[in-house]
């Protein structure tokens, strides 16, 4: 039977760029949503940029144009990634819509009447400086669960605990730096608590195996832990960017209230365009609704969006699919270390987007976990798999077909009873079900694996042998039609990943988009191929060079709050300082090797304001390549010959300037601008380099 499907990703805040974990996604989805298209399933794939909440109206004051205008701007440069990458979106609209607007109030209408809105007077966070109240995120402070520093209003970074901005400890506006002061205002609550909600969560949820059993694990902790669903706070009060609440002026929709709907109202922006009836979609109960989210928004997506919509009366998600993070090289993701990798640049300098989908596809299964990108796992992927396995296949038969039997393949072999045929479309049931599934890695694993069955029939039938005799002309032709069949077929496998692929070995094939229908149909016999064209080279490792994002200077403080912040809140300079971190054992500060080191040498480094290209001397009969962000504080000349203080067991980390053994240690005040510089550590006379300093 025919599925209808609605596919959505989570909707990127219109506030930055995309990175690569934002790709990641979208073709994770991607992947399954060209798989179910090749099945014959209906599928309407659509996004939007969550355009609203206060960041974002921060950021255009600062850029001094309406929010509007900002988010024009950032949805402006969507297209290029999405089509970069071959991300087949069949729209993409704005949370800030018309349709956004009326589908949201028109829940909140829903939800009032059906008596699960309550209105309460609330004390809350306002900064005295800017003259708002504050949104959760611009208040910062420590976690009252774990005493983890600098965590966010809302919920906590390290132990993943929610909370109200008020629980915070020793609060501050990121703002203004200012400590807030408590102001009283009437706000709208969505009653979460109330136990029909309860109770509809804990079948949605737990119980009915909507969800990957880490996500359903964690829904019936915050749905049957201690504190159980507190009601939940869905207004703001002006100045905000955001969709009115109707009746209540002034007040706003909190911006995570009304981003989930924009899910609704990009497929009905995208129904409106293409002259279909949204509300009988929605209303069908064949419809399945599914969402591709990351780990960190699973709250709002398991608990938040299935109740709002059960209770207005709508259609509840089908399925929430959630990934893990990507890391770099084994780190979160970070400019300032060195780290991103900016999607838009692996483009520019050449790299291939199918490169991109294969690597991370063979990494991705249904589990919630991370996924790490590796230059050398990369390279080694695509270049055995990828063109080693799979391309090489068709490069090795084509060239026989059109040269010596003018492009014609003899299929007449080719029964449904031929044991090489049948090993191989023996599989395309178990590749459908696990791309069903998510189970990427294994989905090309089980490919690949067939792709050397298919190379050992190349061994052991040596077409370029074969070739040299005119004689053998008949079995020439019938292997390397076997060949370019099985490459058809492996083909089929592969297209959810490598859409474009798939199309040039169509092109090549000369025959019509494959569909996993056509795995048991094959090339007819006599039927003529065009001449094989390169369809992906390998991936030359010293391209990841130029990927990796420049890094800001090692020795940068933390992000800070904003200058200010500890002006309004303490007066001695002890409470200046960057707050002391969590208390470690000695054990773990004998982790890290501190050596004296020489600085050998010291030169700027071309193409960078803030980094010296440090060579030193640690005694060990080599001398290491150590990037520093200190060009500010220091002339080259000034450190050739000093003595300084080196992490020796720092992991290196390719840069794009080259690959850093290493880290020199520099002392730098928090508030840059009340007490700036740079000051490298150089030890007492008397030390030498290897010394161990601890
Ligand atoms: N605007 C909200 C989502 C609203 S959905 C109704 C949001 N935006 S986001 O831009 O921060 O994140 C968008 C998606 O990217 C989320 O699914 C998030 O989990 C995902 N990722 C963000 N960083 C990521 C990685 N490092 N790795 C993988 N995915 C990550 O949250
Ligand atoms: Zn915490």
């Amino acid at each position: 039977m025919t599925r209808q499907l609605f596919v959505t990703t989570a909707l990127p805040y219109a506030n930055a760029p995309f990175h690569l974990g934002h790709i990641m996604e979208y073709i994770q989805a991607d992947i399954w949503v060209r798989h179910q298209r090749m099945m014959g399933n209906v599928v309407h794939f659509v996004g939007a940029d969550d355009a609203h909440g206060a960041p974002i109206m921060i950021a255009a004051e600062k850029a001094g144009i309406t929010p509007q205008q900002f988010v024009a701007q950032i949805a402006a440069g969507r297209k290029q990634y999405m089509d970069g990458f071959h991300i087949s979106f069949d729209n993409w609209h704005s949370t800030d819509g018309p349709e956004n607007h009326e589908l949201s109030q028109d829940i909140y209408r829903k939800l009032k009447a059906a008596g699960f809105i309550a209105s309460k007077t609330i004390e809350q966070f306002y900064d005295p400086v800017k003259n708002m109240f504050l949104a959760d995120r611009y208040i910062k402070g420590e976690c009252p669960k774990c005493h983890a520093k600098d965590q966010y209003g809302d919920s906590c970074e390290v132990c993943s605990a929610v909370y109200a901005p008020t629980e915070l400890i020793s609060p501050y506006s990121v703002l203004t730096g200012a400590t807030p002061v408590m102001k009283s205002s009437e706000h709208f609550f969505f009653k979460l608590s109330d136990p029909k909600c309860v109770e509809f969560l804990r079948g949605w949820a737990i119980n009915d195996g909507r969800l990957q059993s880490e996500v359903a694990n964690k829904a019936k902790e915050w749905l049957e832990g201690e504190d159980g669903l507190g009601d939940w706070d869905i207004s703001r009060d002006a100045p905000y960017f955001g969709i009115e609440i109707p009746d209540e002026p002034g007040k706003y929709f909190y911006v995570w209230l009304d981003a989930p709907v924009g899910y609704l109202a990009s497929l009905k922006n995208y129904f409106g365009k293409t002259g279909r009836d949204f509300d009988a979609f929605m209303a069908d109960p064949a419809t399945e609704q599914i969402h591709f989210i990351g780990k960190d928004i699973t709250y709002f997506h398991t608990l938040f969006w299935p109740a709002m919509l059960k209770f207005s009366g709508y259609k509840t998600p089908d399925r929430v699919y959630a990934h893990g993070f990507v890391t770099v090289s084994g780190e979160k993701m970070s400019k300032s270390r060195g780290t991103g990798i900016s999607p838009l640049r692996y483009l520019e300098i050449g790299m291939n987007p199918e490169w991109l989908r294969y690597y991370l596809a063979a990494k991705l299964n249904a589990k919630v976990e991370d996924i790490d990108f590796s230059a050398e796992d990369f390279t080694a992927r695509v270049n055995a798999d990828l063109i080693g396995k799979y391309v090489n296949i068709a490069s090795r038969a084509a060239g026989f077909i059109t040269k010596r039997f003018n492009g014609r393949v003899s299929t007449d072999w080719a029964t449904d009873t031929d044991p090489f045929l049948a090993g191989l479309r023996g599989v395309a049931t178990e590749i459908q079900a696990l791309y069903e599934g998510r189970e990427y890695g294994k989905a090309l694993r089980a490919t690949m694996d067939q792709a050397d069955i298919i190379n050992a029939y190349v061994d052991a039938n040596k077409p370029w042998l074969l070739a040299k005799d005119p004689a053998n002309d008949a079995a020439l032709q019938e292997v390397c039609s076997r060949l370019l069949e099985a490459f058809r077929i492996l083909t089929i496998y592969l297209k959810p990943v490598l859409p474009r692929v798939a199309t040039q070995v169509e092109a090549l094939l000369n025959i019509a988009p494959l569909t996993w229908s056509d795995t048991h149909h094959p090339l007819p016999d006599g039927h003529t191929v065009n001449p094989y064209q390169h369809l992906l080279t390998r991936v030359d490792p010293t391209i990841f060079d130029a990927l990796f994002d420049a890094p800001v200077p090692e020795t940068a403080p933390a992000a800070a709050p904003a200058a200010g912040h500890t002006d309004t809140s303490a007066t001695t300079d002890a409470g200046r300082i960057e707050p002391i971190d969590e208390e470690i054992s000695i054990t773990d500060f004998a982790k890290v090797d501190l050596r004296i080191a020489k600085i050998v040498h010291c030169e700027a480094v071309e193409g960078s304001k803030k980094l010296l290209r440090l060579t030193l001397d640690a005694g060990e009969g080599r001398t290491r390549n150590v990037f520093s962000g200190i060009q500010s504080a220091y002339k080259p000349e000034q450190l050739i010959g000093k003595l300084t203080v080196m992490v020796a067991n720092l992991a290196p980390r390719t840069m794009k300037f080259g690959v850093s053994e290493g880290m020199v240690l520099a002392a730098s005040a928090q508030d840059e601008k009340a007490r700036p510089g740079i000051y490298i550590l150089e030890p007492w006379p008397g030390a030498t380099p290897g010394m161990r300093v601890g």
